[in-house]
């Protein structure tokens, strides 16, 4: 019995037609002596009806004995379904197949949890989904979220090849550079004591194969990052992978915009307007209070400090004296909070580094707070006027320095937000993309524990030109040549014009990161050497491919768009890895394991008498 036709085929038209269709038992009822099967593939699924009189008694055993999930092909008549049945949620739901054949491929055990009911299936605890992972797949949203990454995987590559870029491999065995987060090693055999790493993302290759005179580099690339697990962070995670010679922060912009326009159309049908609104580093901070913000509501963050500079309120004219700001917001209709709601918001706060979150409730025409008895009329006025202070309303504040006092209240807008999302008062259309470049980020940050400068993105960002001479005298101005795009709140991709001067690369690594010369040779000399032979000014940018296929999918998780994901602990708990090795294989590699043991385990034996 040879397939016909996929399960989200069959409509009226083709009643009277015999066709054979292959698939899951979706769903069974039955009904007045008569069995119904939904019959599930990869593209729908169909019912299907099997009738005791069209049927030798063995098959409608047969048919009897089936449960959800096992393997069946079937032959059958398409039919009208009688009226009054018809299931308009599915794109077969006019007719049904009268089955006059059926073929059991294999059986199924009962499952551990169902995959016909989404409601059912969306509850269900994710780890016994990542556990029994081929089942979860099954379910026609995750089937789906499949579909979407290989389309718009395939639309990227079509949109590269037309703009003139060449799919190029780079090496997943690569050197340690340990710089950004913490890298995953592989012990090499051949030479013991010697690694290689996982590449944090292809960087390195990446220039190099611009000095190679590729011009136009891109691939699908897959990165390993051994850092803090979050619903947004995966230890192994693709990037869309771009480099290009000859080029200008503006040809990225263009290219990035054009790609997600197509991307778009491909995934959704949607025509998103280019190009992005773009917004400074600083103006982010200071509006948003975030590197990424999310502009689809508004919650802006204000600033006080000229308002407070004099105020007779210690804890506002106090960290202005000392070099800090005052913010503000109005969390517009969260008055009702409670003192519970509020001290959490300030534990909340407090875990950000805040030294509290003073307040105003706007209740019944009076402000409840324990700070206004300090602020004249004036501070008052400025409030109202600057905050569009109304009935109902809760202000929060930070008095801190800039980055600290627009980050704390960057997580309470955000915090606030969800808040009303929650109770239904802060609607945000499911079909809302707000894209955005963040630009003019500072090339650098300060490492106070440290006491050096470290890279805010990469040491291959390149400075703003007219700031080069800083570098040296006043390393906290020179802004980078970075760029971030961003959709609804979320770092979709970064990247940056890069260093191509071999002196500038070298200062930027010896004097300004104050890695030592012998370091910096070990790690990046051939980079620098690259860089004697011809380095062509050069530029790039990589896109989080799981972010944006969750974005796509609309959901809040990478988990759910990738096929065998890991959990927050890093564990792949299908196959059960990571997994120990045996005796030999460490013997092999010239490792031996210090590895605490756990109260109550018996004593290893000694190397070598392990049965291998
Ligand atoms: P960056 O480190 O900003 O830049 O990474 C680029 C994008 O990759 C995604 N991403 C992740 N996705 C899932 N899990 C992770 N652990 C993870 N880490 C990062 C994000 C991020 O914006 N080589 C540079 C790019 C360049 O300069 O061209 C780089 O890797 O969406
Ligand atoms: P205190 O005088 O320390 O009791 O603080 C009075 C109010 O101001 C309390 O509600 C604190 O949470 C709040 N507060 C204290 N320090 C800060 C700060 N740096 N920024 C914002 N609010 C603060």
């Amino acid at each position: 019995m040879k397939r016909t036709h996929h399960c989200n085929e069959l409509r009226p038209a083709h009643i009277g037609q015999t066709v054979t269709l292959s698939g899951w038992v979706h769903s069974r009822r039955d009904l007045g002596g008569l069995i119904f099967i939904d019959i599930r593939d990869r593209e729908g699924r169909t019912q299907t009806v099997f009738d005791p009189s069209d049927l030798p008694a063995a098959l409608f055993e047969q048919a009897a004995a089936l449960r959800s999930e096992c393997v069946v092909s079937i032959t059958g008549a398409v039919r009208q379904r009688p009226v009054g049945t018809n299931n308009a949620k599915i794109p077969t739901g006019e007719v049904e197949v009268a089955v006059t054949a059926l073929e059991v491929l294999n059986m199924a055990e009962v499952l551990p949890f169902p995959v016909d009911d989404p409601e059912i299936a969306s509850k269900v605890n994710e780890e016994l989904r990542l556990q029994y992972r081929y089942l979860d797949l099954r379910r026609p949203e995750m089937a789906r979220n499949l579909k979407v990454r290989s389309k718009v995987a395939i639309a990227t590559r079509s949109y590269m090849d037309e703009q003139g870029f060449l799919e190029v491999e780079t090496p997943t065995l690569f050197k340690s550079t340990p710089e950004g987060a913490r890298e995953f090693l592989v012990p090499n055999r051949r030479e013991p004591g010697t690694f290689y790493a996982l590449p944090q993302s292809p960087q390195q290759f990446k220039q190099i194969l611009m000095v190679a005179g590729v011009e136009r580099y891109f691939q699908l690339a897959r990165c390993y990052r051994d850092e803090d697990l979050r619903a947004d962070r995966q230890p192994e995670f693709t990037q869309v992978d771009i480099e290009m010679s000859f080029i200008e922060r503006e040809d990225i912009y263009a290219l990035i915009e054009g790609l997600l326009k197509r991307v778009w159309k491909t995934a959704l049908n949607m025509d998103i307007p280019t190009p992005f609104k773009r917004i400074s580093f600083e103006e982010a901070l200071n509006r948003f209070g975030i590197d990424k913000p999310d502009t689809r509501f508004g919650m802006e963050l204000v600033d006080f400090t000229a308002e407070f500079r004099t105020s007779t309120f210690k804890v506002f004219s106090g960290a202005i004296a000392a070099g800090g700001v005052v913010k503000a917001l109005n969390a517009k209709g969260l008055a009702g909070a409670t003192q519970g709601q509020i001290e959490t918001m300030t534990e909340y706060a407090k875990s950000f580094g805040a030294k509290g979150l003073a307040y105003i409730k706007v209740e019944n025409g009076e402000w409840k707070s324990p700070i206004v008895k300090f602020f004249s009329a004036t501070e008052k006025a400025a409030l109202i006027a600057k905050l569009a202070i109304e009935e109902g309303d809760l202000i929060l504040f930070a008095a801190d320095q800039w980055l600290t006092a627009c980050e704390i209240l960057g997580k309470i807008r955000l915090y606030c937000a969800d808040v009303l999302k929650t109770q239904g008062r802060l609607v945000i259309p499911a079909d809302q993309f707000n894209f955005l470049w963040v630009i003019e980020f500072p090339l650098l940050g300060f490492d106070r524990e440290q006491n050096r400068w470290y890279s805010s993105h990469h040491p291959f960002t390149a400075p703003v030109t007219q700031d080069i001479p800083l570098l040296k005298t006043d390393p906290k101005k020179v802004r980078g040549q970075h760029y971030d795009v961003v959709v609804n709140g979320v770092e979709l991709g970064g990247g940056s014009i890069r260093i191509h001067q071999p002196d500038v690369q070298k200062t930027v690594f010896e004097e300004v990161l104050q890695i030592p010369p012998e370091e910096t040779k070990l790690r990046f000399g051939y980079m620098l050497d690259a860089f004697r032979y011809g380095a062509p000014p050069h530029g790039g940018i990589a896109l989080g491919f799981d972010r944006l296929i969750a974005i796509l999918c609309g959901t809040p998780s990478i988990r759910d768009v990738i096929a065998f994901p890991k959990t927050a602990k890093g564990t792949d708990l299908m196959t059960d890895s990571p997994a120990t090795v045996s005796a030999k294989q460490l013997r092999d590699l010239h490792i031996e394991l210090k590895v605490p043991k756990p109260a109550g385990m018996p004593t290893p034996p000694a190397p070598g008498t392990t049965p291998q």
